[in-house]
C-alpha cells in the first residue's frame, strides 16, 4: 500500500490491537517495532495471516529495527509499561519516560515528516516528552486519550438508558488521568444533552465511573485495557490517513487555547492529513472550567518532575 503506520510496542496488548485494526480497515501497511523482537515478528506474521480472511491488501511486518519504519506517516507510540492493579498511571511516569527517549531518537531518525501519537501513560506527560524530544509542531503530536475516556462514557450512557450506543455521544476532557473532566451537558444521545434525560445522582455516578475506567479494568483483568484502547488510537490513525476532519478529544499542545499554555491537555480536535488542524474550543461553565484548571495542574506537576 502507499501509506505506512508504524506501531512501536507493536508486540504488546494495546499496540497489537492497534496494528490488527489498522490491518482490518485496510488503512495502510503496518510495521510492528518491539524491544521483544522474535515476538513482534510473531505478532506481525499472525495480523498478516488474518488479512486474507480479512479481505485486506495491509502487508504487516515486525521485529526491532527501525529501518522498516522509514518515512512512516503515522507512528503509534504503544511502548511503555501498563500498570498493575493499585498502580495509578502517574507511578509509570519515570520508566515511560526512559523509553519515549530511547524511542523518539529513532522515530524522528527515520521518519521525520511522521505524525507521532503517544498512547504510553501517563499520556499527557509522555506526550510532552516526545513533543519536546521530537521537536516537532505541535500538529503532528497528537495524544489518544480522550477518544477511549468519552467511548467509556458513552458506553455507559448506554447502558444506563438502554439505548443504541450508536446514538450515543460524549466528551472528555483534561488530562488523562483520576482528575479528567467528563462533560455531561455536551454529551447526549440522538443530540439531546444527558442532563435532560438522567437524574442528576445517576450523571454524577457514570462520570465517577469513566474516570475511573480504566483502573476497573485493571482491576478486573489484572493489567490494563487493550480493545478499546487500541480501537481509540486506529481511529484517530484513520482520521488523520483519509483526512476525515473528524472532532476526537485529544491531548495536544495548548499555547494559551482554555486558558492553558505550554503543556499538553486534552480537546476537542480536528484531525486531518496535516494531524491536529483545529483546537475546537467550546464555552465552559465556571465550574466545568474550574475542573479542567484542576486537571491542567495535575499534568504539570508530572512534567515538572521529568523536566519537559
Ligand atoms: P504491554 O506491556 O502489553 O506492551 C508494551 C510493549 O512495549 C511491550 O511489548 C514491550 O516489549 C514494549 N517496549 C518496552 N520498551 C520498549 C522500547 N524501548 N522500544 C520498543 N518497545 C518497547 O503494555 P500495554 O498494555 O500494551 O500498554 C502499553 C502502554 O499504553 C502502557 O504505558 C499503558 O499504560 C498505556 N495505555 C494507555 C492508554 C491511553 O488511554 N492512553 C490506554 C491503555 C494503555
Ligand atoms: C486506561 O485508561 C490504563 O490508561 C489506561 O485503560
Amino acid at each position: 500500500m502507499n501509506r505506512k503506520v508504524t506501531v512501536v510496542g507493536g508486540a504488546g496488548n494495546v499496540g497489537a490491537t492497534v496494528a490488527r485494526a489498522i490491518a482490518t480497515k485496510e488503512l495502510a501497511d503496518v510495521v510492528i517495532v518491539d524491544i521483544a523482537d522474535t515476538k513482534a515478528a510473531g505478532i506481525a506474521l499472525d495480523i498478516y495471516q488474518a488479512c486474507p480472511i480479512d479481505g485486506s491488501d495491509t502487508r504487516v511486518m515486525g521485529g526491532s529495527d527501525y529501518a522498516a519504519t522509514a518515512n512512516s506517516d503515522v507512528v503509534v507510540v504503544t511502548s511503555g509499561m501498563p500498570r498493575k492493579p493499585g498502580m495509578s498511571r502517574d507511578d509509570l511516569l519515570n520508566v515511560n519516560y526512559k523509553i519515549m527517549q530511547a524511542v523518539t531518537e529513532q522515530v524522528v531518525k527515520y521518519s521525520p515528516n511522521c505524525i507521532i501519537v503517544p498512547v504510553a501513560n501517563p499520556l499527557d506527560a509522555m506526550c510532552q516528552a516526545v513533543f519536546r524530544l521530537s521537536k516537532f509542531p505541535r500538529e503532528r503530536v497528537i495524544g489518544m486519550a480522550g477518544v477511549l475516556d468519552s467511548a467509556r462514557m458513552r458506553a455507559f450512557i448506554a447502558m444506563e438508558l438502554n439505548v443504541s450506543i450508536k446514538s450515543v455521544h460524549a466528551f472528555v476532557l483534561g488530562g488523562h488521568g483520576d482528575t479528567m473532566v467528563p462533560l455531561p451537558r455536551y454529551s447526549t444521545v440522538a443530540g439531546i444533552p444527558i442532563t435532560e434525560l438522567i437524574p442528576a445522582d445517576r450523571i454524577k455516578a457514570i462520570c465517577e465511573r469513566t474516570a475511573n475506567g480504566g483502573a476497573e479494568i485493571t482491576k478486573l483483568v489484572g493489567t490494563s485495557a487493550w480493545y478499546a484502547p487500541g480501537a481509540a488510537a486506529a481511529a484517530m490513525v484513520e482520521a488523520i490517513l483519509k483526512d476525515t476532519k473528524a472532532i476526537m478529544p485529544c491531548s495536544v499542545y495548548l499555547t494559551g487555547e482554555y486558558g492553558v499554555k505550554d503543556q499538553f491537555l486534552g480537546v476537542p480536535v480536528k484531525l486531518g492529513k496535516n494531524g491536529m488542524e483545529q483546537i475546537i474550543e467550546i464555552k465552559l461553565s465556571a465550574e466545568e472550567n474550574a475542573a479542567l484548571q484542576k486537571s491542567a495542574a495535575a499534568v504539570k506537576e508530572l512534567t515538572a518532575v521529568i523536566g519537559v
